[in-house]
């Protein structure tokens, strides 16, 4: 088995099967990844005359069927072979015999497990922005269709002022997008290429780094082979992208679920996106919301996670670094499938738009309208909303809005009111708040407009 290893030279035993299991790690599926960076790594090799042309050549068209033993699912997995890396090599030697011994030529799986994390970062990154960008697109339309319907906004979980769900909806819009600008600059950040710098000390072969850069689609080279090979920022910058956005979608979750309970009654779970009790045969359940507001605890790990690992390693590579898979794919398995479903499910919710209308104007939710009607006639804020605090609390004692009212109570407080006061309403109150960035609907579809043009 010693001869199968990589690095058998030095070593008399073989592995302790215990050993094989203990330090294996998460790499089996990248196998298109870790073939591509060894072709452009041989095709380099070759065309600076590291290695002979003719075994480059060879390596390549080996390296070609390969791929496609593992297409095929014709590969059997060798735990001995340790990781992904040694995989190809070993299934490479039994295509084309010793020229494979070539291929790691100048190359040190340390920068090659960096090369591959990279591009499996880089990846993610790209589908989590294409799946924040239509979820985004999801939000702008029902931003625009929602743009003048009212409903309570609130502030402490107690009504506050009246939005519209176009508004509310839109302010999800605003951190998706922060989230897909963060996967984006994340990718930047990730699309340096390690593969030179050896195990960590760089390489005495005249490599040709930018012509692989080219091959492989990364933006640069790394300037120091130390921090190319022991850098992990880029997976916890995913890690910190993905709980982020998940953290916005819990949030999300939890205004669904409240609006789904009868207390709110603003919204109608889709049967497609709801399940039942098996006890209680009135329930429609918002499982999908509920998941994803508890799978932020997930996302959140993953973060934790990966700064934990890094955070007490002294330079350059160690082999907890291997653990970085294990926060990819976590993140990448918590927030891709929820940005997907949210996209699907946001359009087929049905907003009980009465109901929230209605509830807008209920719980003096247009006092501050009132005393900014007074600040308009010439009173500072402070005494405006003193008045108004009494207005609400003989509202209160007499168990009415503050529109029933009689005009008698208005002018008693104040002789600044008019009968006009009462014409406040919930549709004046939103259009009012005309400022850019505000709830009016004229506002809101400007907002709309431009989050759309911000995904492009
Ligand atoms: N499988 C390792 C990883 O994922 C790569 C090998 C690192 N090098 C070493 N000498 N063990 O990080």
């Amino acid at each position: 088995m010693a001869e199968q290893r990589t690095w058998g030279g030095r070593f008399e035993g073989g592995m302790d099967e215990l050993t094989q299991e203990y330090t294996a790690g998460m790499d089996r599926d990248l196998w298109a990844h870790d073939i591509a960076g060894s072709v452009a790594h041989a095709r380099m090799l070759g065309k600076q005359g590291i290695i002979p042309a003719a075994d480059a050549e060879a390596i390549i068209a080996g390296l070609g069927e390969v791929l496609a033993d593992f297409q095929a699912g014709r590969v059997t997995w060798q735990p001995e072979l340790e990781d992904i890396h040694t995989h190809v090599e070993s299934l490479l030697r039994a295509k084309i015999g010793a020229a494979a011994g070539r291929l790691h030529t100048a190359r040190s799986r340390n920068d090659q497990v960096s090369l591959l994390n990279r591009m499996v970062v880089r990846e993610a990154c790209d589908i989590a922005a294409e799946a924040s960008a239509a979820l985004i697109r999801v939000i702008c339309d029902l931003g625009e269709k929602h743009a003048s319907d009212a409903m309570p906004g609130y502030t402490h979980v107690q009504r506050a002022q009246p939005i519209t769900l176009g508004h509310h909806l839109l302010a999800y819009g605003e951190m998706f997008l922060r989230d897909r600008e963060r996967f984006l600059d994340c990718r930047r950040r990730t699309n340096v290429l390690p593969l030179g710098s050896g195990a960590l000390a760089g390489s005495p072969y005249p490599l040709d780094r930018e012509m692989v850069a080219r091959e492989l689609g990364f933006e640069a080279i790394s300037r120091n082979s130390m921090d190319a090979t022991a850098d992990r920022d880029f997976v916890a910058e995913f890690a910190a992208a993905c709980a982020i956005t998940q953290v916005h979608i819990s949030r999300l979750s939890e205004d669904i679920v409240l609006w789904a309970s009868a207390e709110y009654g603003f919204v109608t779970l889709p049967d497609g996106f709801a399940t039942g009790s098996s006890i209680m045969p009135q329930k429609k359940n918002a499982d999908v919301a509920e998941l994803a507001r508890g799978r932020s605890g997930r996302a959140i790990a993953e973060l934790v996670g990966i700064l934990t690992t890094m955070k007490g390693l002294p330079m350059a590579y160690d082999r907890d670094l291997q653990e970085d898979k294990a926060y990819i794919l976590g993140a990448s398995n918590v927030v891709l499938p929820t940005l997907r479903i949210f996209a699907a499910m946001l359009p087929a919710l049905t907003f009980n738009l009465d109901r929230m209308r209605a509830a807008s104007g209920q719980g003096f939710s247009l006092a501050t309208d009132i005393a900014d009607y007074l600040v308009k006639k010439g009173l500072p804020f402070r005494e405006a909303h003193e008045i108004v605090g009494r207005l609400v609390r003989e509202a209160e004692s007499q168990r009415c809005e503050l529109n029933e009212l009689p005009f008698a109570t208005y002018s008693a407080l104040s002789p600044l009111f008019a009968e006009d006061v009462l014409a406040i309403t919930v549709d004046s109150a939103l259009a009012d708040r005309d400022v850019p960035g505000g709830t009016a609907p004229k506002q809101v579809r400007v907002a709309a407009a431009a989050l759309r043009a911000a995904v492009g």
